[in-house]
């Protein structure tokens, strides 16, 4: 019995790479929005995958494929009078190449840093540790268990002023498990509310702030020890595993944009949250009704301030409101780095899929700022040496979008 684990830790490790042999990375610039359109319909089919589709034709589509669909995609292609290049040739190949860039350990106790990807354990140690070592300021809460049966914890972070009344800031971040980037935001966050407390008193004057860094722990350990490119969760299905968290949210819940075949990365699962991860973040969102005024999920890559609607292009009643608090980040990152965010409603500026946390929280569970951040990568992998970099100019877009959110709300 324990050598058939032995045998089975040592085929995960291969497996990480395995699974994508043959694969390969599409970049096709598309000419009009028919063409963009064209590209986000087919990336939701099982067998592709759309790692960046965008409908503003200003950056080209990256599509991932599978070896079965390759040559029906490039005849499509060619018809369609479409030009591509394969810029990874072998999916598999670049991730041995690249080698699994995370850090399974983390001396407890030890100062959190960003120069490795940490494994969710160690993730939920940093929270326990600065609940111990700052209680007066902070506390964890132990929200749920997800699929498979790991600890899902927030962390409340307030300034200890102990007013029970205040406005509440709800992040959370890793719906995407692939998106290592996110979870890796979520943390400089806390890091810096609580570890550099004194020079962000101004984001906790009047808000309290409430931190899911990891939504999906089951699919983020999945990455991590067998499957770099996965996105969904990992629930079980008739023939495939997981539904992607942010397709599966109740509102106009598979409406468009998301697929109801299970095998597909875009699944929107058998029915609006069926998935224990994505009740979890319904119940904080719901508990916050009336006090959460911004919420603000993480994902990447791309660079964009999103936010409602997914699910239509019609804007909503408030959008100005939205919009001043997305320009807002991205012209403070623009002044701070350079760095160019694309800032709009999700469905202009990417594409249209329903059933996102984003337009959840913002039309049913009163918060009137709603924003999706797709941070900085041209991949999912960003080099170690990138992540510090990387969720810096995130935060310095959060800080400029909460101080507007402040000026309107608190
Ligand atoms: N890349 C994100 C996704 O596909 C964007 C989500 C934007 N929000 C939305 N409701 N569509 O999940
Ligand atoms: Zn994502």
């Amino acid at each position: 019995m324990l050598f058939k684990v032995g045998v089975l830790v040592l085929l995960c490790g291969f497996a990480a790479s395995f699974q994508y042999e043959g694969y390969k990375v599409y970049n096709i610039q598309p000419r009009t929005s028919l063409e963009a359109d064209f590209l986000h319909e087919i990336s939701n089919q099982p067998g592709f995958d759309g790692l960046h589709v965008s409908r503003l034709l200003d950056r080209p589509a990256q599509i991932m494929v599978a070896p079965e669909q390759q040559g029906d995609f490039e005849s499509l292609l060619l018809q369609r009078g479409m030009t591509y290049e394969i810029t990874v040739p072998d999916v598999a190949q670049k991730l041995e190449e690249d080698g699994i860039t995370s850090q399974s350990f983390r001396t407890r106790g030890a100062r959190i840093g960003f120069t490795a990807f940490y494994r969710h354990s160690a993730i939920n140690d940093y929270l326990d540790e600065l609940a111990s070592s700052y209680s007066k300021y902070v506390s964890v809460e132990t929200v749920g268990q997800s699929y498979e049966g790991r600890t899902m914890k927030v962390i409340r972070i307030t300034n200890g002023d102990g007013n029970p009344n205040k406005k509440v800031i709800f992040v959370d971040a890793g719906i995407h498990a692939r998106e290592w980037i996110a979870p890796a935001g979520a943390l400089y966050i806390i890091n810096q509310l609580v570890e550099n407390r004194a020079a962000n008193a101004d984001l906790l004057k009047n808000f309290d702030w409430v931190v899911l860094p990891v939504v999906n722990p089951d699919g983020y350990e999945y990455t991590h020890t067998s499957s770099r490119m996965w996105r969904k969760t990992r629930s079980k299905g008739k023939s495939c595993y997981g539904t992607d968290g942010n397709r599966n949210f109740d509102y106009y819940w598979g409406y468009t944009g998301a697929s109801s075949s299970e095998c597909s990365d875009t699944y929107m699962g058998t029915k609006a949250f069926s998935e224990v991860e994505t009740q979890v973040v319904r119940s904080i969102l719901q508990s916050l009704k009336g006090k959460g005024v911004f919420y603000l999920t993480l994902h990447s890559y791309g660079n964009y301030i999103l936010y409602p609607w997914g699910w239509t292009s019609n804007l909503p009643d408030t959008y100005k409101d939205l919009d001043e608090v997305a320009s807002a980040g991205a012209s403070a990152i623009k002044s701070a780095t350079g760095g160019k965010f694309t800032y709009g409603s999700s469905t202009r500026v990417l594409y249209a899929a329903a059933g996102g946390s984003d337009d959840y929280a913002f039309a049913m569970a009163g918060f009137p700022i709603s924003i999706t951040m797709e941070l900085q990568g041209s991949g999912f992998d960003p080099k170690p040496a990138q992540i510090q970099g990387y969720v810096q100019e995130a935060w310095v877009g959060i800080k400029a979008m909460v101080t507007k959110v402040d000026a309107k709300y608190a």
